[in-house]
C-alpha cells in the first residue's frame, strides 16, 4: 500500500494575481520508505508537505486534484475526522526546533502530554528512555529545562522525539536541520532515520542537502515550479539525473548553498507561476531548450515519470534498475 498518493494537486494563494504555488503534483510514497523532495527555494515544497496535513495557510485555495493519506482522502475530511488523522497518522518536524517547542513549559511537561494525549505510559522513566533514544546525555538534568536552556541540535533531537513517540504513520519533515550547525546536522538525522524506520513510519523529508539525502532515502522527488519534474530512487536520480532541472541541481555545489539561499550555480531563479504554466517552467533557464518547450505543458515520460519533452533524447541508457520499473 502506499503510504501517501498525491494525483494532479494544484493550490494557489489568494493574492492579486493569485500565485499558483502547485501546479498539478503527482506523487507517491510506498508505506514504510524514505522519499526526500528537494528543489530550489519557491519550488513549492513546503506547501505541498502542509497539505499533507491540510495545514496549508487560510489564503491557500485548492484547485484541484487529490491527497490520500494511508488511504485517507485528506482533502475530504470533516473537522472532527481532521483532528483524529492529524494526531493518529502525521508528524511533523519543522525547521526551527526551538520555536517548534512550547516556550512556556519544561521540556519533561511537553513529553509527558504528548505521551498522555495518546494514552501511553507517561511516567518519567519512559520520559527519560525517550531522551536517551535521541543520544541526549543526562535526560534527568534536561527534563525540567525549558525549550530556550537547551542548544538548538538538542531542541530538535526533542522535537523528533515528541513528534515520533506518538507513533505516527508519516512523518513530514521539512528542512529541520537547516537552522543547525553542520557538526550536528548530521547525528539529527541519523537519529531521525533511525528512529522512524525503528517505528516503521514513512518520511517525508524535504532537504536542501543532496549528499546526505543520496545517504539516507530510497528516493527522491525533484520539485520545480509547483510540479514534481523527476522521481525515482535516490541514487539513480541523484547520480545519473535525467530532467535538466535535476541535472542543473545535482551538479550544484552543495557546500556553496546555505540556508534557504537559491541554489547559486543556476543562473536564473523560478518563476512565480499566475495559473497553469503553459509549457515547460524551467524552459527560459534550460540548456536544453527547443522552441516547443515553451508551448508544450510535459506529461511525464519514462520509468522516473520525467517531466520533459526530451526525456528520451537526453536518458543516456536505461539503468538496470529501471528495466523493471
Ligand atoms: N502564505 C503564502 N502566501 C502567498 N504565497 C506563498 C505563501 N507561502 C508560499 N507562497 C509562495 O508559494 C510558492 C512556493 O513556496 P514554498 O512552498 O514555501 O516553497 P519551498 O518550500 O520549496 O521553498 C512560492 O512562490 C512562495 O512565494
Ligand atoms: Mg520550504
Amino acid at each position: 500500500m502506499s503510504a501517501v498518493t498525491i494525483r494532479d494537486l494544484a493550490l494557489e494563494f489568494d493574492d492579486s494575481p493569485p500565485v499558483r504555488a502547485l501546479d498539478g503534483v503527482d506523487l507517491e510514497i510506498a508505506e514504510g520508505s524514505s522519499l526526500a523532495l528537494v528543489g530550489e527555494s519557491g519550488s513549492g515544497k513546503s506547501t505541498l508537505a502542509s497539505v499533507l496535513g491540510r495545514l496549508q495557510p487560510r489564503s491557500a485555495r485548492i484547485v484541484r486534484g487529490s491527497v490520500h493519506v494511508a488511504g485517507t482522502d485528506v482533502l475530504s475530511l470533516d473537522t472532527p475526522a481532521l483532528r483524529r488523522f492529524r494526531r493518529d497518522e502525521l508528524a511533523f518536524v519543522a525547521q526551527d526546533p526551538i520555536g517548534s517547542l512550547d516556550p512556556t513549559m519544561r521540556i519533561g511537561r511537553q513529553l509527558q502530554l504528548v505521551l498522555q494525549s495518546t494514552g501511553r505510559d507517561a511516567s518519567l522513566r519512559r520520559r527519560v528512555e525517550m531522551l536517551e533514544a535521541m543520544r541526549i546525555a543526562d535526560p534527568e538534568r534536561v527534563i525540567p529545562l525549558f525549550p530556550h536552556q537547551v542548544s538548538g541540535g538538542m531542541a530538535q533531537r526533542i522535537a523528533i522525539a515528541l513528534a515520533l513517540c506518538r507513533g505516527p504513520r508519516l512523518l513530514i519533515a521539512d528542512e529541520p536541520t537547516a537552522a543547525l550547525d553542520s557538526q550536528v546536522r548530521e547525528e539529527v538525522v541519523r537519529l531521525m532515520f533511525d528512529q522512524a524506520r525503528a517505528l516503521g513510519t514513512t518520511i517525508l523529508w524535504l532537504s536542501h542537502d543532496l549528499p546526505a539525502v543520496a545517504r539516507w532515502c530510497d528516493d527522491v522527488a525533484v520539485m520545480y515550479a509547483g510540479r514534481v519534474v523527476e522521481r525515482g530512487r535516490a541514487a539513480d536520480v541523484l547520480g545519473a539525473p535525467v530532467h535538466p532541472y535535476s541535472r542543473a541541481l545535482a551538479a550544484t555545489d552543495p557546500s556553496r548553498v546555505s540556508q534557504g539561499e537559491r541554489l547559486v550555480s543556476i543562473p536564473g531563479a523560478p518563476p512565480v507561476l499566475h495559473g497553469e504554466a503553459v509549457g515547460c517552467a524551467f524552459e527560459s533557464r534550460c540548456p536544453s531548450r527547443i522552441d516547443a518547450c515553451a508551448r508544450t505543458r510535459p506529461q511525464p515520460l519514462g520509468p522516473r515519470a520525467t517531466l520533459c519533452i526530451r526525456t528520451d533524447e537526453l536518458r543516456p541508457r536505461v539503468r538496470e534498475s529501471e528495466v523493471s520499473a
